[in-house]
């Protein structure tokens, strides 16, 4: 434990206790997060042949660097950052909170505390290495089983962005899956948030939504409406989307429109709360109506983590997989992982029903989700986990007694009473006030309690004064005394009572989850176990190309996590977050600096959102001027998958135009002048990512912007390789109208096994009307205060985004300053032009006429056609050598590079900023081994990896009997590592090779 005394800005002396010395961890302390020391910079400089850091950006066009500092503050030191973080965390006033809404707030076992510190689960990448990713795969299965125990649901993916999100995509899924086109029916009893994100995501697509009606004398829906409309326009509808709780805190009858969607064989999507599906809770709802809802969509963020300010999100998404139910799977977005073995009859787990996925159908995909919020889901696991069936049960009894209590004391005083006592509730509780409820509020602020939420505008049709209060296990008897007196301090003693009727069985759980039960203990070294089946960029090069596997500093973690920023609720009033608003808005300004363009948004919540918001920019600009026929986007062969999905997202699948590579790899100019000219009038615009999927710097990028303006479209710049340029290019200048910066790459966020991610969305001025979500601004007295932009496109995230990892970034920031930004792209690309020196002797490279043209951050290595035979004749294919390759660098202690994109053949290599040269040096020593092995003994390859807890997983198998969930009794079993990594990132590479060779009875 450590424990800085600072002097605080404050005027008084304060202490941050970070819970470790930072000292024991050399990369921590280091400056700017880099551990190449000067002469280590001076000899790789040297070794490719360049005098200065700045010398590697020479060949780029000089006009489109900055030519001065960012305005970004001078870099802090540890201590002072951390002082820093605290005191702004300390403008956080936290009171007695019944807010709940938009975001429940829940207990989280300290267990989840400690899974976040297991840095082989929090900064792994996504399992699509299964050898070396068991521990990921597992905690997502165990994610998978519980939330199927709690919903009675079969397939669960491992989570979508937030509840909007997931709702958004169980939409699609269930036109798509039964083909049908017509409107949506939309209960009119959802958050406000998810209809407002819904219909962001509708405009320009052929999405279009009906609203179901709310009965304004119950608060519930108005069944009888419902079914009329049915009646009438049965044929018509694809969809019917509702609450089982509704935005009032009322409970739907969900039998009922489960049933009238299927008599009219329309797909139900049901929106639950699984923290209330919990043993003693209500009723799951596979068991809606005569056969259960056909989707569901939720928000389980409080099943895994603090309130963060809203943020990131975990959304739900179940659909359901039986004999009679099968065809929906295959239409589904995420990720599942599925049971399967390995080569050697293994249990294991692995990634399954990809083919779905962007990364494999581009534009046909059934969803643009990449990141997820995958760490989340980890610890939502633990936590449901840790708390077992008791401890649910518990927490919900505490929450329904609590809300008995305040109704009690309610039903006694006068000018406040339950608004619909004939309506069932659960566990919130909507009150009708005789006064201004936003007073009421704010007096009860003044007393230290966040009463609740003004629900009035949510009957339009009514002149209620409503508030909405929540309950559940994380009010204790202070804050129910606090609630308390303020009731009866502000409302007189009434002389008659209230009845309230009691929640009707047939909305209630029946039968127990039968959730197993394990020890604190138990679980915790369970995890540990698991956590030493990964590795972590903690222990060295990390080397996949386009993810930017960076050190993440432990500051960043201990700054999210410290109470000001982890408990702050969204809707709490603006005076009492002005901690975060501050994170927000100075982070809001930084990224304009970073990237040199006018707006910013911070909602976005992964790379792939980012471009969304990106192409909705654009179609709202467009269609501001009157020019909404513009249909056409440009996108490379070589890009992300995301992009082209994106676009599909976005409403133009039909619009997509690839746009050809040169023998460089760069855009070729003449077919991309050829688009132009046969789709100019019609551009709405075009994507680029910049450093390309290649590591090279499109050199023409300004040249093709002012072109794509000229024809009247707009520039997208995927930022994911923002490592390579940031601080150094001024986007501006290159003509960008909309980047994304994926927080999770260049800006230290941890991958956490998949996501969470994060995606600052910069824009240029044309734009910053239209953009997205709240912005903030800073007023003359130093309050922060927010505002909704005047054209904003609407919604992409009901809440901040994922504050978290603002917060994260922003800690990463204060260290580095000014001067550390650029300084991190240059020893990024320095580290990577170092190794690619040193490997293209060794391995042919791609594109195979890019020669020594200067590599950015990344690089692409490939085999030679002797090679290929080589391995063809050992029995490994030409198809599967890449990926074979790949699983031998797990032999070496490393993860393997990206293989198969965005060439087929090639592997990419990105090392970043965070390694000493020694330790590059040491990774291309195991490079050039990997060769030697393909070279003379190729019969190794096919069957890496070695030392891995399991050999080669039978993928094909795991997708064709499918098994996506069971009933927990036990925990899963684990394989053990045959070497640990640790151990064999500690030997020499001439030792690791020999142990090889021996498992084949080989030797040099
Ligand atoms: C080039 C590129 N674009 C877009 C993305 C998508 O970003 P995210 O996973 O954050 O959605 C990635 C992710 O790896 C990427 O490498």
């Amino acid at each position: 434990m450590s424990s800085l005394s600072t002097t605080s800005t404050h005027d008084h002396a304060s202490s941050v206790h970070l819970g470790y010395d930072p000292e024991e961890h050399p990369r921590e302390v280091s400056r700017h997060y880099i551990s190449a020391s000067d002469d280590d910079l001076a000899s790789m400089l040297n070794k490719v042949g360049l005098g200065s850091l700045q010398d590697l950006f020479s060949h780029l066009p000089k006009p489109q660097l900055f030519d001065g500092d960012l305005s970004l503050p001078e870099e802090l030191s540890y201590k002072d950052a951390a002082e820093h973080l605290h005191q702004i965390s300390r403008k956080t006033n936290l009171h007695s909170s019944f807010i709940g809404d938009l975001l429940p707030v829940w207990k989280v076992h300290p267990i989840v505390e400690q899974v976040s510190q297991l840095r082989p689960l929090s900064t792994s990448y996504t399992p699509y290495q299964p050898e070396r990713s068991q521990g990921t795969l597992v905690t997502h299965w165990i994610y998978q089983c519980v939330l199927s125990a709690l919903t009675g649901f079969e397939a669960i993916n491992t989570s979508l962005y937030d509840r909007s999100a997931a709702l958004f995509e169980a939409i699609c899924c269930a036109r798509r899956s039964r083909k049908r086109s017509g409107p949506v029916l939309l209960a009119q009893s959802l958050f406000n948030e998810d209809i407002s994100f819904l219909n962001t995501h509708a405009r320009g697509t052929d999405l279009e939504f009906e609203m179901a009606p709310l009965n304004p004398s119950s608060g519930r829906l108005d069944y009888a409406k419902i079914e009329n409309l049915l009646t009438n326009q049965n044929t018509n509808i694809s969809a019917l989307v509702f609450p089982q709780v509704n935005a009032l805190g009322i409970l739907e009858e969900v039998d009922r429109l489960v049933d009238l969607a299927r008599k009219w064989s329309i797909p139900s999507i049901a929106v639950i709360d699984p923290m209330l599906l919990a043993t003693g809770g209500l009723k799951p709802p596979s068991e809606f109506g005569s056969h259960g809802a056909d989707f569901i969509a939720g928000e389980a963020q409080h099943l895994a983590i603090p309130p963060s300010f809203g943020g990131p999100g975990l959304g739900l998404f179940g659909s359901r997989y039986h004999e009679e139910a099968k065809k929906d799977l295959r239409n589904t977005p995420g990720r599942y992982i599925g049971k399967a073995k390995d080569s050697q009859d293994r249990d294991c787990f692995v990634m399954v029903l990809s083919t779905r996925e962007q990364h494999i159908r581009k534009e046909k995909a059934t969803s643009n989700v990449c990141s997820n919020q995958a760490f989340l889901a980890t610890v939502a696991g633990a936590n449901l986990l840790a708390k077992g069936e008791n401890g649910l049960k518990h927490g919900l009894s505490q929450a329904l007694s609590s809300r008995k209590q305040a109704s009690q004391w309610i039903g006694q005083r006068e000018g406040i009473e339950l608004a619909f006592p004939n309506s069932p509730a659960f566990n919130d509780l909507l009150l009708s006030v005789n006064q201004d409820p936003d007073t009421l509020i704010r007096r009860a602020r003044e007393c230290g309690i966040h009463m609740g939420v003004d629900v009035s505008s949510r009957i339009p049709q009514s002149d209620k004064n409503l508030i909405k209060l929540s309950f559940s296990d994380a009010q204790g008897e202070e804050e129910m005394a606090a609630l308390k007196k303020f009731i009866f301090d502000f409302f007189p003693a009434s002389s008659c009572t209230q009845d309230e009727i009691e929640t009707p069985s047939h909305l209630l759980r029946s039968d127990p989850t039968n959730l197993p039960g394990f020890s604190h203990d138990e679980l915790l070294n369970y995890y540990e176990q698991l956590a030493n089946l990964n590795i972590s960029p903690d222990d060295g090069c990390y080397p996949l190309g386009s993810c930017t596997m960076k050190y993440n500093p432990l500051l960043n973690d201990w700054a999210a996590g410290l109470a000001g920023f982890a408990q702050a609720h969204p809707q709490a009033p603006e005076e009492d977050v002005q901690g975060p608003l501050e994170v927000l808005y100075e982070i809001q300004e930084w990224f304009k600096s970073i990237t040199g363009l006018a707006g910013v948004t911070t909602q976005p919540v992964a790379g792939a959102q980012g471009e969304l918001v990106g192409l909705k920019l654009f179609q709202a600009y467009h269609h501001s001027r009157g020019e909404g026929h513009r249909n056409i986007v440009l996108i490379p062969k070589s890009a992300h998958g995301t992009n082209f999905a994106t676009a599909a997202t976005a409403g133009y699948g039909s619009g997509i135009v690839y746009l050809q590579a040169n023998e460089k790899g760069m855009i070729d100019l003449a077919d991309f002048r050829q688009k132009i000219e046969e789709h100019g009038s019609n551009l709405c615009g075009i994507m680029i990512t910049n450093p390309n999927t290649s590591g090279i710097f499109e050199t023409d990028f300004s040249i093709i912007a002012e072109e794509v303006h000229q024809a009247g479209g707009m520039v997208y710049m995927d930022g994911a390789n923002m490592n390579a340029i940031a601080g150094i290019v001024d986007l501006s200048k290159l003509g960008v109208d909309a980047v994304h910066n994926n927080l999770h790459k260049t800006w230290t966020i941890p991958h956490g096994g998949g996501g969470p991610g994060d995606a600052i969305v910069a824009v240029s001025e044309p734009l910053v009307s239209f953009l997205p979500g709240r912005q903030i601004r800073k007023e003359e007295d130093g309050f922060f205060r927010s505002f909704v932009p005047e054209n904003s496109i609407g919604t992409f995230h009901r809440n901040w985004g994922n504050f978290g990892h603002k917060v994260r970034a922003y800690s990463y920031l204060l260290r580095l300053g000014k001067k550390g930004v650029p300084r991190m792209s240059s020893v990024a690309v320095l580290s990577s032009r170092y190794l690619f020196e040193v490997l293209r002797f060794h391995y042919p490279t791609l594109p195979g006429q890019a020669g020594e043209i200067a590599r950015m951050h990344e690089f692409i290595l490939t085999l030679s056609d002797q090679d290929f035979e080589r391995l063809e004749k050992a029995g490994v294919p030409k198809s599967q050598a890449i990926p074979q390759v790949g699983k031998l660098f797990l032999d070496f202690g490393f993860h393997a590079p990206t293989v198969a994109f965005p060439e087929v053949f090639g592997l990419m290599i990105e090392p970043t900023e965070s390694y000493t040269k020694a330790e590059l040096d040491r990774f291309a020593h195991a490079v050039i081994a990997i060769k030697d092995l393909v070279e003379t003994f190729p019969q190794v390859v096919a069957s890496a990896p070695h030392f891995t807890p399991i050999d080669r997983v039978d993928e094909v198998a795991a997708n064709r009997n499918l098994c996506l969930s069971e009933k927990l009794s036990h925990l899963p079993s684990l394989p053990v590592n045959r070497i640990q990594p640790s151990v064999l990132l500690g030997l020499e590479i001439e030792e690791v090779k020999k142990r090889i060779l021996q498992i084949h009875d080989l030797s040099e």
